[in-house]
């Protein structure tokens, strides 16, 4: 039963959303990959003790590419600029599977290395690579909801695969990896409007309905897109477009959802859709700004998204500082509780899991630690630093169900300075 001892800043489930617990000193012990006891420390033995390094619930990042690893800071936006100059001729090199094995191991490293135990990772279109994304997120130890994007026109051509080659070879891949270990999950991925099939979409619908798997998908990102999505559809919205294709419903999770009438959303909330913001890649690409009260005023689900590679770091806490300057232009002031919330706790409950997003007894034993300087004494200072400080240093290290999936010292350590640096070996 390994014990703790460290600083420790959570949401509180028990109090409600924006509530944080503080404790400068804290014991956390762990049994069968949950969490046992979270208390104030009182002198009991410790297997490690890890002050002055404050431990948090891991963070979840919703809405992230593996096969845009290596093109973060491409900056020939805005979107279709940038789909046609960065994304589509990096995604193309993944036919390789031996690059898509790379890749996926460096990705998953980043991910670990961020302090994220739980994601949602879109890969290329090609069966073979999504395959090798299962199982690099999976020898990390890491928890996903993963799967190919789904493409079959208006695409460049190696990117294109028809409806009766791609939802097959989904399939096989729900079969050998759906559930795997408790920690995978397959997604049905229609990449976006512009790039499927109306036959494609409604039959990935069918069989993420048929299988209870999550639907994924971008909604009403940039204008321009918007406007040649509703055109080729003939659609009175961007929206009605999934609906029309029984793609939006209470398992289905939306990027950006930048340029939706007031209509359009209480569609949205009346489904039971959720929101996958991503508001570094708004600003990278110059999107727009998500208007964040159109999503609190209506209860939706609401998940913070790094979006790499239209967004520039895979830390949570850092897009949800962007998140915190987009609703501030709005002249809306989310808290830092808020901010923790929405990083780890909210997120999980809008992607079902309750059982994550707290360090909290009963809850699954995924935790981040971090450093904080020696002063730090107060839950304000604890969330400004966590949240607001640009050069604070990467996770000191990150655990899934209560087994170490990054140690960044001992990286470190090895010679490793990115985290996809194979050191140690
Ligand atoms: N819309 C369709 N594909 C993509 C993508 O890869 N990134 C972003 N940000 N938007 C998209
Ligand atoms: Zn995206």
């Amino acid at each position: 039963m390994p014990s703790y001892r460290a600083r420790l800043l959570t949401p509180d489930p028990d109090a409600g959303s924006g509530a944080v617990r503080y404790l400068d000193d804290a014991l956390i012990r762990t049994a069968d990959g949950r969490f046992e006891t979270v208390a104030p420390y009182r002198g009991e033995i410790v297997d490690h003790d890890l002050r002055p390094s404050i431990l948090l619930p891991g963070f979840i990042d919703s809405h992230v590419h593996l096969p845009q690893t290596r093109i973060v800071g491409s900056a020939s936006g805005p979107l279709l600029e940038w789909l046609d100059q960065s994304t589509f001729p990096e995604e193309q090199r993944f036919a390789d599977t031996a690059h898509a094995a790379v890749v996926s191991r460096a990705f998953a490293a980043a991910l670990a290395a961020a302090g994220t135990t739980l994601s949602f990772v879109y890969t290329s279109v090609h069966p073979s690579a999504a395959e090798q994304a299962a199982q690099a997120l999976s020898e990390r130890g890491l928890r996903a909801i993963v799967g190919p994007v789904l493409m079959d026109e208006h695409s460049p051509a190696p990117l294109c695969l028809p409806a009766d080659r791609a939802l097959p070879a989904l399939e096989a891949l729900a079969e050998r990896w759906h559930g795997h270990d408790d920690r995978i999950e397959i997604a049905v991925i229609p990449r976006f409007a512009l790039s499927c099939s109306a036959e494609l979409m409604r039959r990935a619908g069918e069989l993420a309905r048929r299988r209870g798997l999550w639907v994924s998908t971008h909604l009403a990102e940039n204008p321009a897109e918007c406007a040649a999505a509703e055109a080729r559809f003939e659609a009175r919205d961007y929206l009605s477009i999934y609906e029309d294709l029984g793609l939006v419903h209470e398992k289905s999770l939306y990027a950006h959802c930048i340029h939706l009438s007031d209509a359009a959303w209480d569609r949205f909330a009346e489904a039971g859709a959720i929101v996958a913001h991503c508001p570094d890649s708004n600003d990278f690409l110059g999107s727009g700004g998500m208007p964040i009260r159109a999503v609190l005023d209506r209860g939706i689900g609401l998940t913070l998204g790094t979006d790499i590679a239209a967004g520039r770091s895979f830390r949570v806490p850092t897009i949800a500082s962007r998140a915190f300057d987009n609703a501030l232009r709005q002249g809306h002031s989310v808290s830092p509780g808020t901010l923790l919330w929405w990083a780890t706790r909210t997120a999980a409950l809008a992607l079902h899991r309750p059982d994550l997003g707290a360090v909290h007894p009963g809850l699954q034993a995924d935790f981040v630690l971090l450093d904080v300087p020696e002063w730090v004494e107060s839950a304000d200072e604890a969330l400004a630093w966590t949240f607001f400080y640009a050069d604070a240093p990467p996770p000191r290290g990150t655990w899934v169900r209560g087994e170490r999936v990054w140690d960044r010292d001992a990286h470190r350590a090895a010679g490793g300075l990115f985290p996809w640096d194979e050191v140690g070996r």
